[in-house]
């Protein structure tokens, strides 16, 4: 499905998000900590937009990881226009082809929602965290907010499958997007998951009226008794 959306997945993304989703991005990245000079990996890059974002604040290494190649090329071609080198991984965030402890930081923009099991990509996420590692992750969640929540729902379901129709051409591709806001966990739902495959600090804020969260958590360090 993402093969065939790449070519227009950006203009979809500015529409859906009335071109908030790149303040989002920006908030990710404040909100994750000190990003300079620490190793990011940008889980589920698509066409690489956080992955630009981290590069601007300083984070090095990025490397982009997702299954579609055709989304990692694109991702590419995006950060050498802007003058900086795109590292980029096809792989699965269900079982990533890195090192424990690879990385000070793991960030992902709308993918959770597309694994067939979010715990196990939250474990994978963990795992090739350092211990004192952070994670965020940016998704669409269902919204709970009363009066707000059904509104924004009712728009979802009638006015995402048609635009996407028009702009993009795959009706379906966008039948799927609201469908799988409602199967996901909820904000609170999420921070649960984080701290059962062992995240802690765990907190997350909202935005777009309570449609989107940004969950921050971190890889706990072992207690000096136990590196001693
Ligand atoms: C909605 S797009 C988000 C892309 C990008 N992060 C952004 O913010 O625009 C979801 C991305 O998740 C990727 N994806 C789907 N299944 C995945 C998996 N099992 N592991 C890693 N990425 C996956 C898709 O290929 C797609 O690029």
């Amino acid at each position: 499905m993402f093969d065939r959306l790449v070519g227009r997945y950006d203009l979809m993304n500015r529409l859906m998000t009335i071109g908030m989703d790149g303040a989002w991005r920006r908030a990710t990245v404040e909100a994750i900590g000190p990003v300079r000079g620490r190793r990011a990996l940008d889980l589920g890059c698509g066409t690489g937009d956080l992955s630009i974002e981290l590069r601007r604040a300083g984070a090095e290494p990025v490397v982009g990881l997702d299954p579609v190649p055709t989304m990692l090329a694109f991702a590419r071609r995006k950060a050498e226009q802007r003058g900086q080198a795109a590292l980029a991984v096809v792989g699965d965030g269900l079982a990533l082809p890195f090192a424990d402890g690879a990385f000070d930081l793991v960030v992902s923009a709308f993918v959770l929602r597309n694994l067939a099991d979010v715990s196990e990509g939250l474990r994978e996420a963990r795992r090739v965290l350092r211990p004192g590692g952070r994670f965020a992750s940016l998704e669409l969640t269902p919204n709970t907010t009363p009066i707000v929540g059904p509104i924004a729902r009712a728009i979802a379901g009638l006015v995402v499958p048609p635009l996407g129709e028009i702009v993009t051409g795959d009706r379906d591709a966008y039948r799927y997007l609201p469908a799988s806001v409602d199967r996901f966990p909820n904000a609170n739902g999420l921070s649960r998951l984080l701290a059962e495959v062992g995240f802690t600090g765990v907190r997350y804020r909202r935005f777009l009226f309570g449609s989107v969260a940004l969950h921050i958590a971190r890889r706990p360090e072992p207690p000096p008794w136990a590196t001693a």
